[in-house]
């Protein structure tokens, strides 16, 4: 092609690609859409469904184009009224989502503005802004400054992140694997296992360790089998406690964990996914020992409150995580050492990513802690208001829970398992509440996770209302 060809080519490419910059009285107009939409369904959100059991269709990319009011309506029709209402107070199940709504400003400047956060040299500004949050985490959790960490897209890559470091730390390779163990309790979250498999620790020994009837893990069980490993020729190499179980609320003894990690010399992880920032409230002894661990990892998504999409981790030994994660290559030939040791993508698998820092920073620049430790003390305090409404009602609940999860079956003399799973599809099938299901101790049971700021009294009310309504269904 000549260059006089190529000019005119570029000229006609130019006309059609520029519709990709929206001139500002359209982007003015979209905001308003948008905002209006978005004040739509904050403000409908009491009056909504927290499930509807509907599959989504109709999202099929096609060569058409449609205007942003049609695409929201579709969006509303599609996404929003099926499945689990993740924004609604009135989402009790699984691990809640939050969805404040500063942290979606973050998200959305940081989008617009698009800093590469992973990089110091290309943005330092936005990787200062990525690690002053987790300095701000290290000083929660009383981990040293020199500690390192990251923020993720949630519990599952922070946990991939920490057990490399133990992996690394402990140099777990090759033929070793087989002969390292790995202890964690029955009430583990999944992620845990599916990391070990990710990193090529399938092959570790995993010891279940049995729990008591606050479903925390035994630490006498624990130094028994430690033992018991040892004098096999087997290398004990870490510990997974968890702070804030999935199914039941529950923090292990991490005091006692960490001086028998610390006895045995092996990996302290703590998985504080869910129940972290708990820590800020009146629970704050629970949580002791937990700066003692090696590596942790907490979800902003859950505890902060924010939406989904960040996790972090926190590692005491820089040149575990280091070893992984740094490397250089010759694109990179600007960027110095001292910078590169600042930068976020040396620290996680991630190199360009979103930066989500932002999400995190702005709101608690904008609202400070106070409000996020009231809203997790509500929380708090829910769970035990809904425990009382229930044993009002008949039901028998699971034991007092350190945090914001908990259990509760209805004692049908005869087929409890197969009723209880009946009142559950009821639930479902009215969907005024999201509650979700486990197995606990061999019985089908009902959980019920208290975490959205959203979740009030008033929708607690709503639950058992509910449930009650459902429970005469099924009797
Ligand atoms: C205790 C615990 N750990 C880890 C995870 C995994 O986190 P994520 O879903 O953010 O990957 C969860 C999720 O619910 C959890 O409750």
């Amino acid at each position: 092609m000549n260059t006089e060809d190529i000019v005119i080519r570029l000229n006609e490419l130019k006309l059609l690609s520029q519709e990709l910059e929206t001139p500002e009285a359209e982007r003015t107009e979209m905001m308003e859409t948008v905002t209006n939409y978005a004040n739509q369904f904050i403000g409908n959100l009491d009056s909504t469904k927290a499930f509807n059991k509907e599959e989504s269709y109709s999202l099929e990319i096609t060569n058409e184009k449609r205007s942003l009011p049609a695409l929201l309506d579709l969006y509303q029709k599609e996404v929003v009224e099926k499945g689990i209402n993740a924004s609604s107070g009135k989402h009790l199940g699984y691990i809640p989502g939050g969805g404040v709504f500063t942290s979606a400003l973050g998200d959305f400047i940081a989008a617009v503005t698009n800093p590469f956060a992973s990089v110091h040299y290309a943005s330092p500004g936005a990787a200062t802004i990525e690690n002053e949050v987790v300095n701000w985490l290290k000083k929660v959790f009383s981990f040293p400054e020199n500690a390192v960490g990251c923020l993720s897209s949630g519990g599952s890559i922070s946990t991939l992140i920490a057990f490399t470091a133990a992996r690394d730390h402990h140099k777990v390779k090759n033929e070793l694997i087989p002969k390292n163990v790995v202890y964690l309790s029955e009430q583990v979250h999944h992620s845990t296992q599916k990391a070990l498999r990710i990193i090529g620790l399938e092959d570790v020994v995993i010891r279940q360790v049995s729990m008591d009837a606050q479903h925390k893990m035994r630490t006498d069980v624990l130094k028994d089998l430690i033992q018991e490993d040892i004098s096999a020729g087997l290398h004990p190499f870490m510990i997974v406690a968890t702070a804030g179980t999935t199914d039941t609320g529950t923090i292990d003894p991490l005091d006692e964990i960490a001086d028998i990690a610390e006895n045995f010399k092996m990996w302290f992880h703590v998985d504080a996914a869910y129940g972290g920032f708990f820590i800020m409230t009146s629970k704050k002894d629970l949580f002791k020992g937990i700066e003692k661990a090696n590596s942790l990892i907490v979800d902003p998504h859950k505890g902060l409150f924010l939406p989904y999409g960040i996790g972090a981790v926190l590692v005491k030994d820089s040149e575990a995580v280091l070893h992984s994660n740094y490397y250089t290559a010759n694109y990179m030939q600007d960027i110095s050492i001292d910078k590169m040791l600042k930068s976020p993508a040396n620290l996680s698998p991630e190199l360009t990513k979103h930066f989500r820092g932002l999400r995190m920073w702005l709101p608690l620049q904008f609202h400070g802690v106070e409000p996020i430790v009231a809203c997790l003390e509500e929380k708090l305090l829910l769970v035990h208001y809904f425990r009382n409404k229930l044993v009002e009602l008949g039901f028998q609940v699971g034991p007092e829970p350190d945090l914001s999860i908990s259990y509760f079956w209805y004692p049908f003399e005869k087929d409890a398992d197969e009723k209880n799973k009946l009142l559950m599809d009821e639930i479902h099938a009215d969907g005024t509440v999201f509650l979700s299901s486990s197995i606990i101790g061999n019985r089908f049971v009902i959980r019920t996770a208290v975490l959205a700021f959203r979740t009030k009294q008033e929708n607690i009310d709503e639950a058992v209302a509910m449930i009650e309504a459902c429970l005469k269904k099924v009797i």
